[in-house]
């Protein structure tokens, strides 16, 4: 049997998906479990990361388990990922030893790798947290690629804690304005859950080129003929906001501008209005707001938005805890059958 990792939520189904959110919230109530007792977990940061590390390496802790980090380039050797490479370059090893070597020692591997922000036919390959997958014997998490599923399950438990049933509340992705472009992966993610859960989603973006990639709209069209609700693409800002159940922000690049940002800049230079702000929120159905964070303050929201009572961001990030320890409880349990 092939083994069962955690890469994209789309590899699961919604009852598998509802069990973990389920078991995220008994944890919630019980912080501390013996789910990991013995059991250790490798997390690989190619990025950095305040969230992602804090709450898998304490989700470990408390369920009994161990996780050890590690930089590949900074404290673990550089990995090659090519296949038939003649290594004369900076890389001290293969992705294929990494990976086997890993297996041997711990029980999961988790994988954060961002895209190199080159060559988006490049990056859309995710090549990174795919070679992984190949090559380990144990299960591995997407700790945030080209999509975001922890994110994605700690943002509808979120929306479930404060909303109830999701099922056809008006959900508005929006782009915001950041001084550099940003990954989509948390752009992508937020598509895929809300249209999972049957919500109405609009997309806001300032111009067409910040569509998402088609793989990533293909899914979230199919999720609206699986689940009910429907997705919409906005460039009217006050029509997106009218009547919003949720607002999400997301700062990213747009893909037709991979590798050649400086023609991508007096676009999003143009749109610093996209701002989640005070009269935005105002236009909502005393709509939450939401984003993974980090977050630019007056930059992508206002210290208003950021402190009204309006922002669950921060319980958000607080499931990152919950949902990361059913994840590794599941795949462990799973692994162990
Ligand atoms: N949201 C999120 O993944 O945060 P970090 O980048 O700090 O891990």
């Amino acid at each position: 049997m092939s083994t069962r990792h955690f890469l994209n939520t789309q590899d699961w189904t919604r009852p598998e998906l509802d069990a973990l959110l389920a078991q995220a919230a008994r944890f919630t109530r019980e912080r501390i479990g013996r789910d990991l007792a013995g059991k250790s977990i490798a997390l690989l940061f190619f990025n950095a990361s305040m969230r992602t590390r804090t709450s898998f390496e304490l989700g470990a802790f408390q369920l009994g388990g161990h996780a050890i980090v590690l930089a590949p380039g900074k404290d673990a050797w550089p990995i090659e990922f090519g296949t038939g490479t003649v290594m004369v370059g900076e890389e001290e090893e293969h992705v294929a030893e990494v990976a086997r070597v890993l297996s041997r020692y711990v029980d999961l591997i988790g994988v954060r790798a961002f895209p190199k922000f080159q060559d988006w036919s490049l990056d859309r390959k995710d090549r990174v947290l795919n070679a992984f997958a190949k090559y380990a014997d144990v299960p591995v998490i997407n700790m945030e690629t080209i999509t975001h599923p922890c994110q994605e399950l700690a943002h509808v438990m979120a929306l479930k804690e404060h909303l109830g049933d999701l099922k056809n509340r008006k959900y508005v992705l929006t782009w915001t304005y950041h001084p550099r472009p940003l990954n989509t992966a948390v752009a992508n993610s937020a598509l895929m859950i809300a249209t999972r859960y049957g919500m109405d989603v609009t997309l806001l973006c300032p111009t067409p080129e910040y569509i998402l990639d088609p793989r990533y709209m293909d899914f979230a069209r199919r999720n609206v003929a699986e689940n009910g609700g429907s997705l919409k693409i906005s460039h009217d800002i006050d029509e997106a906001y009218r009547g919003a159940d949720v607002v999400y922000a997301k700062s990213w690049g747009a893909i037709p501008y991979f590798g050649r940002w400086s023609g991508e800049k007096p676009i999003r230079d143009r749109y610093r209005d996209f701002i989640v702000d005070e009269r935005k929120m105002a236009l909502t159905n005393h709509g939450l707001f939401s984003h993974c964070l980090p977050l630019r303050r007056n930059v992508k929201a206002t210290d208003a938005v950021m402190d009204s009572k309006a922002c669950i961001a921060v319980d958000e990030a607080e499931n990152r805890l919950h949902v990361q320890k059913a994840i590794m409880a599941a795949l462990v349990k799973g692994a162990a059958q």
